[in-house]
């Protein structure tokens, strides 16, 4: 990571990214890299799945923005978010984040790296209790890096993506919360308020529904009971599934 960070550096309409075509090569690579270094491919094509689904997220959501995000840079950058997965973090000891901001710098787009680091922080104002994977020398490398940036719509937008995706499953935010919690064994999760609130940004913004813009996105059925939010399939997609699960026996 370079230490001569300057304010535009996740200006990401100017500054120089891959075309869409080249993102989609440089995520099938890294995927395709971590199965030929033997991760199970079951695990990485869920990845894979995930990082389609943020990405296919981030333009659906882009198109209703009346022109203000550009759906196809939202795209892409959906689509580079995870690349820092290139290398299994639990392994190598170095978060995603930064080994993404790596991978895409050598590969000669700086201008597209900082939404590897930016999507993991919802807040920027980081606490070292809240990220035990980061040894104290990278986190204060990346603490130094989110304090010299503002973020933009985009480092938003795809910090939003990320959340209604988990593995395969796009999940209402609430959802997706309650699974963090049942997986931590925890009963509040530190962002949870900011998860909502950058929903109700964009919300408020553009004047749309994020959460309706996302199950329609996925054909699912967006259900509201006062203030919870939930996907819901729709009953033929659930007979797909059964019929499928049928004939492969
Ligand atoms: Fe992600």
């Amino acid at each position: 990571m370079q230490q001569d960070f300057n304010s535009k550096i996740n200006d990401y309409e100017n500054n120089r990214l891959p075309s869409k075509l080249a993102a989609l090569r440089i995520a099938g690579e890294y995927l395709q890299t971590r199965i030929r270094n033997g991760s199970n491919p079951k695990i990485i094509y869920e990845h894979g799945v995930h990082v389609f689904n943020v990405a296919k997220i981030a333009r659906a959501i882009a198109r209703e923005t009346g022109g203000e995000i550009n759906p196809e840079t939202a795209y892409i950058l959906g689509l580079l978010h995870d690349v820092g997965r290139v290398k299994d973090e639990t392994v190598t000891m170095v978060p995603h984040g930064i080994e993404g901001y790596r991978y895409l710098t050598k590969l000669g787009y700086p201008g597209a790296a900082p939404i590897c680091l930016t999507h993991n922080f919802i807040d920027k104002d980081i606490k070292p209790g809240d990220y035990p994977t980061y040894s104290p020398a990278l986190f204060n490398q990346t603490k130094g890096f989110l304090s010299q940036i503002e973020y933009n719509d985009y480092d938003r937008l795809i910090q939003l993506g990320d959340l209604f995706s988990r593995g395969k499953e796009i999940l209402s935010i609430r959802q997706r919360l309650d699974k963090n919690k049942q997986f931590y064994k925890i009963k509040k999760l530190s962002y949870e308020d900011k998860a909502f609130a950058l929903r109700d940004y964009f919300d408020d913004k553009f004047g749309i529904d994020v959460e309706k813009i996302v199950a329609d996105e996925f054909d699912l059925t967006k259900h509201t009971n006062g203030t919870i939010t939930i996907f819901l399939l729709p009953n033929q997609y659930a007979y797909a599934q059964e019929r499928r699960f049928s004939l492969v026996k």
